[in-house]
């Protein structure tokens, strides 16, 4: 056979795609061609991705590939893809059957020595492979807690394609997260160490009942900062659909921890007063990072005139 398959998700926003990547080996002068308006990272995929494989005990093929994404119209950024276009090949090489990889979306990028380095945006892309009926998904492990929080998906971990390769052949396991949710973060600064401030504090208890606008003024160091950095200790925990709403948001801004993936307290965003206006609202070229708005989306996003921190 000289054709393999397999398959990965596009991630646009926070919405995910699934692609389709096909490997064609073909008569030709030894070469890669990549076509499905892939941008600079995953062209350069194709150099990653053969060292990866001839450094995994796998042979590259000496003739012509052809890798293809599709949907074509659809355009691909960055190295997710790195995981299937390598295992494409090795499907159309032979080496690794279809069996569990037409089941499988894969997530990763791979290093030149063939491991699974994490990617961002791993929660909405699994997100998207449940919702479009997918039954198992291969991520690097380092991102294995953030993809297990979405339920109803067998979730696994790989370290490297040498070890991805052997499960797909099915003469090996791969790690699997062990079901451990993290304990809620600890609040650091509290409303109760104000002094006086009635007024104020009132404020902040209407702010955070209705979730409505504040607006803080004052001579300086009567306590504007100090007050409002206390505004998430007197908000409650996030819902489980808002819990993951805001952490997809966090995972394609690569923002999250591995050992606490899931965001439960709504977030405290502070940008700097000298921000620019793309930091704050997003964007830029590849997979757009969202801005300091959309971090603080169903939390806070302080505005303070000076001296903040983020
Ligand atoms: N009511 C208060 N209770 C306890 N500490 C206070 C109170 N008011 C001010 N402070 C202390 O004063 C410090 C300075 O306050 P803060 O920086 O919040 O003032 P500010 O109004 O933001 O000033 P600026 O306008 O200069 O930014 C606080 O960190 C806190 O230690
Ligand atoms: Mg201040």
């Amino acid at each position: 056979m000289a054709l393999g398959r397999a398959w990965s998700v596009a991630v646009s926003g926070i919405d995910g795609q699934v692609v389709e990547i096909e490997a064609d080996i073909g008569g030709g002068l030894p070469g890669v061609k990549m076509v499905g308006l892939p941008d600079t990272a995953l062209q350069e995929s194709r150099d990653r991705v053969r060292a990866a494989v001839a450094n995994s005990g796998a042979r590259w093929p000496d003739s012509k590939v052809v890798l293809a994404l599709s949907p074509a119209t659809l355009p691909k950024v960055g190295s997710v893809y790195d995981a299937g276009l390598a295992c494409a090949v090795l499907n159309a090489a032979n080496v690794v059957p279809l069996d569990l990889l037409e089941k499988t979306i894969l997530l990763g990028e791979l290093a030149l020595d063939g491991r699974l380095r994490p990617v961002r945006g791993v929660l909405p892309a699994v997100l998207a492979a449940k919702n479009h009926g997918w039954q198992k998904v291969v991520v690097p492990t380092a991102a294995m807690s953030e993809a297990a929080l979405v339920e109803d998906i067998d979730v696994h971990g790989a370290d490297n394609l040498a070890d991805l390769v052997r499960w797909l052949q099915g003469d090996g396991p791969l790690d699997r997260p062990d079901g451990h949710r993290s304990p809620p973060r600890p609040v650091r600064s509290d409303l109760s160490e104000v002094v006086g401030q009635h007024e104020a504090r009132r404020a902040l208890e209407v702010a955070a009942a209705g979730a409505h606008h504040l607006m803080l003024t004052g001579p300086p160091g009567v306590g504007k900062t100090m007050l409002a950095q206390r505004l998430p200790g007197i908000l409650p925990e996030l819902s489980e659909a808002h819990a993951l709403e805001v952490t997809a948001i966090h995972s394609v801004a690569g923002a999250l921890s591995a050992d606490r993936p899931l965001v439960t307290e709504p977030p405290f965003v502070a940008p700097h007063h000298t921000a620019t206006v793309s930091s704050l609202i997003g964007g830029g070229t590849g997979m757009a990072k969202p801005g300091a708005v959309s971090r603080a989306h169903r939390g806070i996003l302080f505005l303070d005139e000076s001296e903040t921190c983020e």
